[in-house]
């Protein structure tokens, strides 16, 4: 017998499941390139050629004792060129010990609640996010506190110093964001430090970026490490070197940090006692050696642009997004997001609703699909703008 927790979750995740097999169906009908899914966010990329290279050296010249076991924080060196690659970008100086390696930003998120949490602790997250949030602050029996940003989905402190509570020990932000794409400025990071500063105790910043090397028309992401004291970064290369399937990422106590001793040596332990142990030994090597590499991020940016004139030039709405994978586009007036999707299904379009990232009334499109999608799609839009008569 199942547990009742695993029980609900299962049944809640159907929903994503049924659009999954709906994409399949109208696939197996229609053909490939005739259904517009663009309800998958799954970096298509190749990761860069010094991934390969790497790997290649690892191979031939492989180190003796490279597939035992390692510290749980993973490797001195590889740590030590991370915490020297951020230091640089926030312009101070990072030891080793404060990265911890982990099996992507999913592991990295989940070492660091379990550091933090007591049953009943609360965690502020920012609507519209990223839904396995819920999964992950609830795996510690954290409390999910659901705060939403304003229309142009950037945080509302008001709304955030409402949320506080003698429970609250954590915010979690992430920027570029997952699903509207949106980046905060330096001022914003700087408002939230003095918003959480001025509490009577700490609150943790967690600053989930594994999409901060994604990010468009010459923009930089401002290094949160500069701006906010006490922060835990959760990074990975998911994105930034399209390697979901590899599992590698870390977590970074800022050295500014309140809690940082206490910090740095709960999540090297949480790594060890949630099962990953540590971080896979080779992908650690290819890190090391790859650090300032990157995938071709002119690609993504070219489709989003493709992506955003279909929405925009159809007469919809949408924030243009700064960095990412998505499309947060509105849902047109007086139609709920199910019927907006029931409508756009009809037309192959397949979009996943904003209840799924907990803001109705938008719908997000991944842009990595292929270019082709992208371009034959263009009609759909404007078909479902006529059905709905949208004046562009
Ligand atoms: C916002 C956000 N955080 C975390 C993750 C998890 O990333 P990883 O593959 O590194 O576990 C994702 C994956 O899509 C994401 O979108």
């Amino acid at each position: 017998m199942i547990s009742a927790k695993i029980k609900n979750k299962l049944a809640s995740g159907s929903a994503i499941r049924k659009m999954f097999e709906e994409g399949n169906r109208l696939k197996k009908i229609y053909g490939e390139d005739k259904v517009f899914d663009f309800s998958i966010g799954n970096p298509d990329l190749e990761p860069p050629v010094e991934v390969f290279d790497a790997l290649k050296d690892l191979a031939n010249n492989p180190i003796p004792g490279m597939h035992g076991y390692m510290s749980n924080s993973g490797y001195e060196s590889t740590r030590a060129i991370i915490a020297k690659k951020r230091g640089d970008e926030a312009g101070m100086s990072i030891d080793a010990g404060a990265v911890c390696m982990t099996v992507g930003a999913a592991c990295a998120m989940n070492d660091v609640l379990h550091s933090l949490l007591d049953d009943g602790d609360e965690v502020i997250v920012l609507a519209p996010f990223f839904m396995e949030y819920i999964n992950y602050i609830e795996n510690h029996n954290g409390k999910v506190v659901i705060v939403q940003t304003d229309d142009k989905f950037m945080p509302d402190f008001d709304a955030i110093e409402k949320a506080i509570t003698n429970r609250t020990k954590a915010i979690i932000i992430n920027s570029p964001n997952n699903p509207s794409g949106v980046v905060y400025n330096e001022e914003q990071l700087k408002k939230l430090n003095e918003l959480l500063k001025k509490q009577d105790h700490v609150i943790q910043v967690i600053s989930d970026e594994p999409y901060i090397d994604l990010i468009y028309d010459g923009l930089t992401v401002p290094a949160a490490l500069k701006y906010i004291d006490n922060l835990i970064i959760c990074f990975s290369w998911s994105k930034s070197l399209s390697l979901p399937g590899e599992r590698i990422g870390y977590t970074l106590v800022s050295p500014r940090n309140e809690d940082y001793e206490d910090l740095t040596g709960a999540i090297v332990l949480s790594n060890r006692i949630l099962g990953s142990v540590n971080a896979p030994a080779i992908w650690q090597r290819v890190i090391e050696k790859s650090i300032y590499a990157k995938v071709d991020v002119a690609n993504y940016e070219h489709r989003r642009n493709l992506l955003y004139s279909n929405i925009v030039d159809a007469g919809f709405e949408a924030v243009k997004p700064s960095g990412a994978l998505y499309i947060f586009m509105k849902t047109p007036d007086g139609l709920t997001d199910t019927q907006f999707q029931d409508i756009c299904a009809k037309y192959n379009l397949l979009l996943v609703p904003g209840a799924s990232f907990k803001r109705e009334g938008y719908m997000r499109l991944a842009f990595c699909v292929s270019e082709q999608t992208i371009r034959n799609s263009r009609e759909a839009f404007e078909k479902i703008a006529g059905e709905l008569g949208i004046k562009k």
